[in-house]
């Protein structure tokens, strides 16, 4: 089986073939950061008329690449949603047409599902496993039970995680994305300068604030002598927000591996997967962690981390398999939640 997958969810306009035996023939990802940097974040209007100058492009180049026609495909995956809707809009269009005009099945793919997915690609892992699933939009552990069975066991009551990173790097002065900027000034901090809290550390569940350590980061700057912050400020500050996330992390996830293991007495993986888990030190964290609790850890290569076209051609794939079509009827979603009936997050008794 051969399926084209899009992404346009977001920032990033991506084509890709994959097929059923997990080869990558093809994987096409256009950047759009070039076109919202003047504005300091993500404008979806432009987002939106960036996928629809892009995606075509991508799509010949893409088949072009793994030597095929549109004749040898067996199905067409498109981010059906969350995300930014007219960039969902122009995917879920572009697929359908293909897919009318060739006579071929399209699939409707949760963006989460995708990241959630892309470890069976990789490394081709059992159900059920445990992920914890780290992007710009998201911050969520869940149970991967099968293709469409997921249960959510926390998620974030503010922030996500990567926009933390953002906006972290933001107030340090360096660009977007701040996650690679925060992690490479980092790398030579001193993580025990400034402490930061720890958000949700030692609390029961499993859910993850972050705006609190957001606001910390401000004062911590605000409270270093005026002028403009030196490269060591910026540094110990990137060092020990980056210390704080993982630690806030690592006890959010021990909390999940034993309700994980509550339900599924034999669950041995951990996946981690999103924008975030390109984050070496949060591997680092993480594989500690999952040593220390016995169980493996897998975190897919850094290009499959971030939003890509194979993770929507192999989830289509997976959907394929089970006879799980979409129909032209169907509307693209904004919002789209993996796990429908999860409780919502909790925080000192206030519903967020
Ligand atoms: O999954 P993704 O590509 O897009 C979303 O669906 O959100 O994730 C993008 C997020 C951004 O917030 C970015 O700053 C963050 O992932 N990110 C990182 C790193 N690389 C990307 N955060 C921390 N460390 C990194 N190395
Ligand atoms: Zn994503």
């Amino acid at each position: 089986m051969i399926v084209l997958g899009i992404e346009t969810s977001c920032d990033e306009t991506a084509a890709a073939v994959v097929d059923s035996d997990r080869r990558i023939r093809a994987d096409k990802v256009r950047s759009q950061l070039a076109d919202h940097a003047p504005y300091g974040g993500i404008v979806p209007e432009i987002a939106a008329r960036a996928h629809i100058d892009a995606l075509d492009g991508l799509i010949t180049a893409a088949l072009e690449e793994a030597g095929i026609g549109f004749g040898e495909l067996d199905g067409v995956a498109a981010t059906g949603g969350p995300g930014l809707i007219g960039g969902v809009i122009v995917g879920v269009m572009t697929a359908k047409g293909i897919a009318a005009a060739r006579g071929l099945p399209f699939v409707a793919v949760n963006h989460l599902e995708g990241h959630a997915l892309t470890a069976r690609l990789t490394d081709d892992v059992a159900f059920p496993y445990l992920l914890l699933l780290v992007s710009g939009g998201h911050c969520q552990l869940l149970i991967v039970e099968g293709v469409g069975r997921y249960v959510r066991l926390g998620t974030t009551i503010d922030d996500a995680v990567g926009e933390a990173f953002d906006k972290a790097a933001k107030m340090l002065g360096l660009g977007y994305p701040g996650g690679p900027q925060v992690e490479a000034a980092a790398r030579d901090g001193d993580a025990a300068r400034f402490p930061l809290p720890r958000p949700m550390k030692g609390r029961p569940g499993c859910d993850f604030s972050f705006s609190g350590l957001k606001t910390a980061v401000r004062h911590a700057v605000e409270a270093l002598p005026p002028g403009p912050l030196t490269a060591r400020d910026v540094a110990d500050i990137a060092a020990s927000f980056q210390q704080a996330v993982g630690e806030s992390i690592a006890d959010r996830t021990r909390h999940a591996i034993a309700a994980f293991r509550e339900r599924h007495a034999g669950g041995d993986t951990l996946v981690v997967a999103g924008g975030v888990a390109a984050n070496t030190h949060l591997r680092f964290v993480l594989q500690t962690l999952a040593a220390a609790e016995g169980l493996r850890f897998l975190a897919p290569p850094q290009r499959l981390c971030t939003d890509n076209g194979a993770m929507i051609a192999w989830a289509g794939i997976e959907r394929l398999r089970l006879g799980l079509v979409d129909d032209m009827s169907f509307a693209p979603r904004p919002r789209w939640p993996l796990d429908p009936s999860a409780p919502k997050a909790i925080f000192a008794g206030v519903k967020a």
